[in-house]
């Protein structure tokens, strides 16, 4: 069981604009919706503020003066890459002349564009998805949403929480219940409410062994323990072994988001099943329960990943004929160990996207795989084949991947499996997609289905059309 009586702290806005009417406009918007906004006149005031502060996003007008917005731009994108750059533009004249007038590499330094009129709603939904923890405290605030009847809440609506789980001192961010009898539930805390550890022990004591939420609260459910899981990380007194544990049952409510959304529910089950097998290969194994420790203490955000990347890798392998059950475990296994190498890059860089790091750092970043084989190979439980496929997990059959460039067959089969896997978790998590749009968005970017194995890809297809989904 965990405390965190720390609240969050409001994320960092900064508003660059010399437009006096339109500032206050943006500076009253963002402080009624929580977020800590402050606002210069001028780029050089910019630049020092950036300096000196930890901002989370920049609003930047490129009409900035005494430094010019493109100049702040490129001090931003070398200085402080990590900090989101969201252009507003005066008009759709203007944005279009900045496209002529920066560079690709300067472009991608930008993370969001918008031009004006618009409402300033639009931006705080795209800083919302940015700093969401600010989203979800709203959301345990706002008096405008409905609030459920108790009548109205039965067993076919509700996903259930060991109690064990439960994170007391912490503001709830959606109501919470105890099921009395089938299709009897009685709200315990509501939103923006807590217990104390005292309160939960009393439950526990008294027989309790779960705690209720709606199954539609589940993706919210699933981001909230992960921002208590940053919290607990920082934490010196919580075991890093609980944290892991924790991270276990995050990543399995995520799997579990899918049930609901167009894959086969067996198979769900299966693959699941499978990944949590890795894990408790992991667990077994002294030098990869530390490996799997010290990785899981880089961002609950990785690990959750690896879990996906694991279970969707499963998905795929399971109508592939020729996999049979070992193979099978050894592809999960390394989708969860893929990106072990992470531990050796310097926090900076975990930090970026490769589209934000410089020659070094993405020469660093690109040296993750042979990084992460190397540390396997010092490990007797972990087999060749799984060694060879975190090597080359980020080989692409086109040959535009790395560390080798390796090209078609070249790539170790179970290896192509791995990378088409990471690329439908990527755009899930990036764009916060359902296994089912995600894939269909993969198949509409042409230009990308090169870079992956035709066999491979059929395999994911099949796994939506056996789950009668539309493709
Ligand atoms: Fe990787």
């Amino acid at each position: 069981m965990q405390s965190n009586t720390k609240a969050t702290a409001a994320p960092k806005i900064l508003l660059a604009t010399a437009d006096t009417r339109w500032s206050q406009d943006v500076l009253q918007t963002l402080s009624s919706k929580g977020f800590d906004c402050h606002h210069v006149r001028e780029g050089k005031e910019c630049q020092l503020k950036v300096y000196q502060q930890k901002y989370s996003a920049v609003l930047l007008d490129p009409d900035l003066q005494n430094h010019s917005g493109i100049e702040v731009l490129k001090f931003l994108k070398l200085k402080h890459p990590a900090v989101q750059v969201i252009m507003v533009f005066p008009d759709q004249k203007r944005s279009d002349d900045y496209k002529e007038l920066c560079s690709n590499s300067l472009r991608a330094g930008i993370s969001k564009t918008f031009v004006r009129p618009l409402s300033v709603n639009n931006i705080v939904d795209y800083l919302n998805d940015l700093t969401p923890s600010e989203s979800w405290k709203k959301s345990s605030q706002d008096p405008s949403l409905p609030v459920i009847p108790d009548s109205e809440v039965s067993d076919k609506d509700c996903t259930r929480v060991d109690i064990a789980q439960f994170f007391s001192e912490t503001p709830v961010i959606f109501d919470h219940y105890l099921r009395i009898s089938p299709d009897h539930f009685v709200k315990v805390i509501g939103r923006g409410e807590s217990l104390t550890s005292t309160q939960v022990k009393k439950y526990a004591n008294d027989g309790v062994k779960y705690f209720y939420f709606l199954t539609r609260e589940r993706r919210n459910y699933i981001n909230f323990l992960n921002e208590v899981l940053k919290t607990s990380m920082t934490k010196s007194t919580v075991a890093k072994s609980q944290v892991l544990s924790q991270m276990v049952e995050v990543s399995e409510k995520f799997i579990e988001e899918f049930n609901v959304r167009g894959l086969r529910p067996d198979l769900v089950i299966e693959c699941k099943n499978m990944s949590r097998n890795s894990f408790k290969f992991i667990q077994e194994s002294q030098s990869l329960r530390k490996i799997m420790t010290d990785f899981s203490q880089l961002s609950p955000e990785l690990y959750n990943k690896a879990f996906l990347v694991s279970f969707l890798a499963g998905i795929i392998s399971r109508n592939i004929q020729w996999i049979g059950p070992s193979t099978l475990e050894a592809i999960t296994l390394a989708a969860y160990l893929q990106d072990i190498g992470f531990v050796n890059l310097p926090p900076h860089v975990i930090e970026l996207q490769p589209h934000e790091m410089n020659a070094a750092d993405l020469a660093l970043y690109k040296d993750h795989p042979r990084t992460g084989a190397d540390m396997l190979s010092l490990v007797p439980e972990v087999s060749a084949q799984v060694i060879q496929i975190v090597h080359q997990h980020h080989e692409l059959s086109s040959g535009e991947g790395f560390p080798h460039g390796l090209k078609g067959n070249r790539v170790y089969p179970m290896a192509r499996i791995i990378s088409l896997a990471n690329a439908l978790a990527g755009l899930m998590i990036r764009k916060k997609l359902c296994p089912l749009l995600a894939m269909k968005e993969f198949l509409n970017e042409k230009s990308q289905l090169r870079h992956y194995d035709p066999m491979t890809i059929h395999a994911l297809l099949k796994a939506f059309k056996e789950s009668g989904s539309d493709t």
